[in-house]
């Protein structure tokens, strides 16, 4: 069972440089929410409350503002600050005394996800016991991304990084759920040419051992990798459309978190009081 996960909040954001140049892409907003709400709002729909959050060395203020250890959101988050990029992988070696001898989830802070049938592959995953899952989804150029082909029983098979030749149109996405040898196998992994611990390596050492798995968020569910400018308002547009059309919010952790049973009513009378008058908190006076 997972009830840990990690939101990778880094980065140097170089795509989507000049924005990123004095505020880290997290933080900016998708919509009508920080970019940040999205991928945690996944870790909360998998029923994950413990959260380690990691963060830019510098930024870590900033981040707490809009995001405090002690929250409205029934949840506990911590934060690390990472002093320089490292590689995704990373994240299990600074999250080490988090994890302790848990599994754990990671998931990037710049990946958006969306689907009707989501929320029960995640609550589904989360019993993961033994080896590592990765959840693909169909792309057009999957040439741009690690792509992975399985077999029928949903085992991991090819893995490889942005293939000439791709051996399906499967992109595996920023959301990994691990069992504790994670940690163990972080340490192991050498930096890659960049300099960086690479997801692939990892994923790759689950492989030879037969333990990785993937599920599909299929034609039915939406990814998006935000970190350049085209996805990022990509995801805007496709938020703005939706919840204007539907008049329901997508990420909105409150509300996740009262329908888990984490929070009551008087905490979303605090959440109302902490974001102030505002869409978000008329929101919230709806739900
Ligand atoms: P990337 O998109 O690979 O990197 P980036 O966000 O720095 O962007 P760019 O390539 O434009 O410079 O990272 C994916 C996510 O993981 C992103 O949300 C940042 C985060 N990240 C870290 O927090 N620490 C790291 O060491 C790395 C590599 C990424």
């Amino acid at each position: 069972m997972i009830k840990k996960g990690i939101v990778l909040a880094g980065g140097m954001g170089t795509r989507m440089s000049p924005l990123t140049k004095a505020i880290n892409k997290q933080l900016l907003p998708v919509y009508d929410k920080p970019l940040i709400f999205y991928p945690l709002s996944i870790l909360m729909l998998a029923g994950i409350k413990n959260i380690l959050v990691i963060v830019n060395k510098g930024q870590l203020n900033q981040f707490r503002k809009i995001l405090p250890e002690k929250n409205h959101l029934g949840i506990n988050i911590q934060y690390r600050e990472q002093k320089k990029p490292e590689g995704l992988p990373h994240a299990f070696i600074l999250g080490e005394k988090f994890i302790g001898k848990d599994n754990v989830s990671l998931i990037l802070g710049d990946n958006f996800f969306y689907g009707q049938s989501l929320t029960k592959i995640l609550k589904k995953s989360v019993s993961l016991k033994n080896g590592a899952k990765i959840f693909l989804h169909p792309v057009k150029r999957p040439q741009l991304y690690g792509v992975a082909s399985i077999n029928n029983k949903q085992k991991v098979v090819t893995l490889t990084e942005k293939p000439k030749t791709p051996k399906s149109n499967l992109a595996v996405t920023g959301l990994y759920f691990f069992d504790n040898n994670v940690v163990k196998f972080s340490k192991k992994i050498k930096p890659s040419k960049r300099g960086e611990l690479e997801i692939i390596d990892l994923l790759n050492i689950y492989k030879k051992k037969k333990k990785l798995s993937a599920e599909f968020i299929g034609r039915g569910g939406a990814w998006l990798d935000t970190g350049n400018i085209k996805d990022f308002y990509d995801a805007t547009n496709f938020v703005s459309a939706i919840e204007n059309r539907q008049g329901l919010k997508i990420a909105c952790l409150e509300e996740i978190a009262l329908n888990n049973g984490w929070i009551k009513r008087k905490d979303i009378k605090e959440a109302i009081k902490f974001y102030g008058n505002c869409e978000y908190s008329s929101y919230l006076k709806k739900i």
